[in-house]
C-alpha cells in the first residue's frame, strides 16, 4: 500500500541536530555517515491523543542500537525528549501522528567509512508527520514471500534498529511487483520471520505462533502482543515456522507501530480460512486500542 501524499506536511517544522528547521530548509551535509553508508540508528513512534506512546521503550532500543554501533556521542534520553516535544510543538501535532526519530553518526571531515572521521558530532533528525496508521485494518493486506533473507546474527545482528535496510526494500520492491502490500522475509534456514516493515503472528486452533526474535527485529509491538496474549490467558509460543503453516493458519496478522495489529487475509496466493473462527487478532487488537488510548507521555 502506497502511503498517500498529506498537504499538511508541506510546511511541518524538522528538527535536525540542535533546532527546528522549515521542511525545505531541513537538510543533513553530504558527508553525513547516513548519505556515505546507512551509517545511522532510527525509530518509528506513534501520538495517539496527545501521548507520544511507548516513547521510553523507543529511547532505550535506540540508544542500545546506538551503543551497538559505537557512537560515542548518543545525546541523553532528556534531550531527545526534549527535542520530539519541541517538535510536535511548533507543528501543533497532538494525534495522528507519525514521528520517524534518526540518529546518524554525523558529519565526516572526509568521505570514507571510518568512524575516526566523524568529529563533527552525531546528528539527530527528529521527523514528525501527520500519518494515521498505514494499513487498512478492516480489509487487511496481502503478503507474498520474498526471496532475499533476513540477516541472521552471523551477518547483521536483527536486534540493531540499523539504517541499512537495503534487504528489506529489495523485499518490498519484490511485493510491489508482484501487487501485494508487504513482502515475507525468511530467515537463513527458510523459516518465516518477519515482513520486510513488520513482525508477524499466525493462529492456529486457538493458540497464537510468532516466530523466535533471532532474525526479525525484537518490535515493540510484537512485545506488547505476546505481554497482551498472556494477560488475556492466551497462549502464546515462539518457535519455528514454515511458510506452509503461515499458509493452513486460521489467522495471520502483522504487528508495528506504523500498522498496529493488522490482518493478512492472503500469502503468496492462499486465502488465510479460519476455519476455527477464531478472533484473537481482534481480541489482541482491542487491548492494543485500550493501551494507546491511556498509556503514553503527554506530547506538552
Ligand atoms: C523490519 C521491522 N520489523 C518490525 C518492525 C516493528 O517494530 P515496532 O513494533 O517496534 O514498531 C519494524 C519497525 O520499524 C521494522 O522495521
Amino acid at each position: 500500500m502506497q502511503q498517500p501524499y498529506n498537504p499538511k506536511n508541506e510546511n511541518i517544522q524538522i528538527f535536525v541536530k540542535d533546532k527546528l528547521y522549515p521542511r525545505k530548509e531541513a537538510k543533513v551535509s553530504v558527508f553525513d555517515s547516513s548519505v556515505q553508508g546507512g551509517d545511522a540508528v532510527w525509530e518509528g513512534l506513534r501520538v495517539y491523543d496527545g501521548k507520544i506512546f511507548f516513547l521510553d521503550q523507543h529511547l532505550e532500543r535506540l540508544h542500545a542500537s546506538a551503543k551497538t554501533l559505537a557512537i560515542t556521542d548518543i545525546p541523553s534520553k532528556e534531550f531527545i525528549k526534549d527535542a520530539i516535544k519541541q517538535t510536535l510543538k511548533a507543528n501543533q501535532m497532538h494525534t495522528d501522528t507519525h514521528i520517524r526519530l534518526t540518529l546518524t553518526r554525523g558529519e565526516k571531515v572526509t568521505s570514507g567509512m571510518d568512524p575516526r572521521l566523524n568529529q563533527k558530532g552525531s546528528c539527530l533528525i527528529v521527523l514528525a508527520e501527520f500519518k494515521p496508521p498505514v494499513f487498512d485494518n478492516a480489509k487487511g493486506i496481502k503478503l507474498i514471500t520474498s526471496h532475499i533473507r533476513r540477516n541472521s546474527p552471523m551477518h547483521l545482528d536483527s536486534k540493531i534498529h540499523h539504517n541499512n535496510l537495503l534487504n528489506n526494500i529489495l523485499a518490498k520492491i519484490e511485493a510491489n511487483y508482484c501487487g501485494a502490500d508487504a513482502g515475507i522475509m525468511l530467515d537463513n534456514l527458510g523459516f518465516v520471520s518477519e515482513t520486510n516493515d513488520c513482525n508477524i503472528f499466525m493462529v492456529k486452533k486457538g493458540a497464537l505462533l510468532t516466530p523466535h526474535a533471532d532474525a526479525c527485529l525484537t518490535g515493540i509491538t510484537r512485545e506488547t502482543t505476546i505481554k497482551l496474549a498472556h494477560e488475556l490467558n492466551i497462549s502464546c509460543i515462539e518457535r519455528n515456522i514454515s511458510i506452509s503453516e503461515f499458509y493452513n493458519a486460521d489467522e495471520v496478522f502483522i504487528t508495528g507501530t506504523m500498522g498496529e495489529l493488522t490482518p493478512v487475509f492472503e500469502i503468496d496466493g492462499r486465502i488465510i480460512e479460519n476455519k476455527f473462527n477464531s478472533n484473537i487478532r481482534e481480541l489482541l487488537y482491542k487491548a492494543f486500542k485500550l493501551l494507546t488510548a491511556t498509556e503514553g507521555e503527554p506530547v506538552e
